[in-house]
């Protein structure tokens, strides 16, 4: 089977698993700025976080979709940051920014883009945004972090309704849950007074549950498998058994 993997922020923590956990075979295609090529694949060296970076992703996008007769393109939206961690109206007003610019408007533009390259393609299609509990939980000193990911779930619920209508392609937004990357050090290392959530996270560490990004990444290949879950569907994995 001739099938296109395309995953943002695959340099590092939870999209590098996504990426090494696709299905044997795959064409493999990392969108970061630090990764490399994947082995079997290649790597697409862009800064998320710059509104010029999009087109240009969209037209690589574009053209590999036209590379190839592909039986299966799969693109997950995964490059995100919590940086800068702490109160609106404290930060630096650049990195908030950029924060807004690559979790909450990235993954919308990018979203269309590919809904835009795929449209007319005789191929399985699914666009995957990793989400966050912080969607539905308000976390103070993620206020930019946690908005952008209930936009992103929102824009799943309604792209999910025009996908059903006409389009065909599987969109989905999942939680992972707490995961133990890079970004859960940078949280647990923040402090009290920017993010007094701050015990929380340390304590889920000392008590050893963080999940393994190996084993999310499996399971989010296996939404993604799982014929039962809609477009349009926005889950937890913790809800999942
Ligand atoms: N870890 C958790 O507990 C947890 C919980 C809920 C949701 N999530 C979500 O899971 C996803 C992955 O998180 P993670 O924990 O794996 O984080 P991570 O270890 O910090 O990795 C973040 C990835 O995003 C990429 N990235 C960051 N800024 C970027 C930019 N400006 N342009 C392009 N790529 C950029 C990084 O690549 P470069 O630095 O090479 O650009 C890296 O590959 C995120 O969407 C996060 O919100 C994580």
């Amino acid at each position: 089977m001739d099938h296109l993997v395309v995953v943002t922020g695959a340099s590092a923590g939870l999209g590098a698993a996504l990426l090494a956990a696709a299905p044997a075979g795959a064409h493999r295609v990392d969108v970061s700025r630090s990764g490399r090529a994947p082995e079997g694949g290649s790597h697409l060296a862009l800064d998320l976080a710059e509104p010029a970076a999009w087109p240009v992703f969209g037209q690589a996008f574009a053209r590999l979709v036209s590379e190839r007769d592909w039986d299966r393109i799969t693109v997950v939206h995964n490059a995100g940051t919590l940086q800068p961690i702490g109160f609106a109206g404290e930060v630096d007003t650049d990195a908030y920014t950029r924060n807004v610019l690559l979790n909450s408007a990235a993954g919308q533009v990018l979203g269309h883009l590919v809904l835009q390259a795929v449209r007319d393609r005789d191929a399985r299609r699914e666009l995957l945004l990793i989400s966050s509990g912080a969607a539905t939980n308000p976390r103070a000193g993620w206020s930019s972090y946690g908005a952008a990911k209930a936009a992103g779930d929102q824009w799943v619920r309604a792209v999910g309704e025009e996908q059903a209508e006409r389009g065909g392609v599987r969109v989905l937004s999942v939680a992972p849950g707490v995961v133990a990357t890079a970004m859960q050090a940078h949280i647990r290392a923040t402090d009290a007074s920017d993010f007094p959530g701050v015990e929380r996270f340390q304590a889920l560490h000392d008590a050893g549950e963080l999940l393994d990004p190996d084993d999310v990444a499996r399971r989010l290949w296996d939404v993604l498998d799982d014929p039962d879950v809609p477009t349009g569907a926005v889950l937890d994995l913790r809800d999942r058994a």
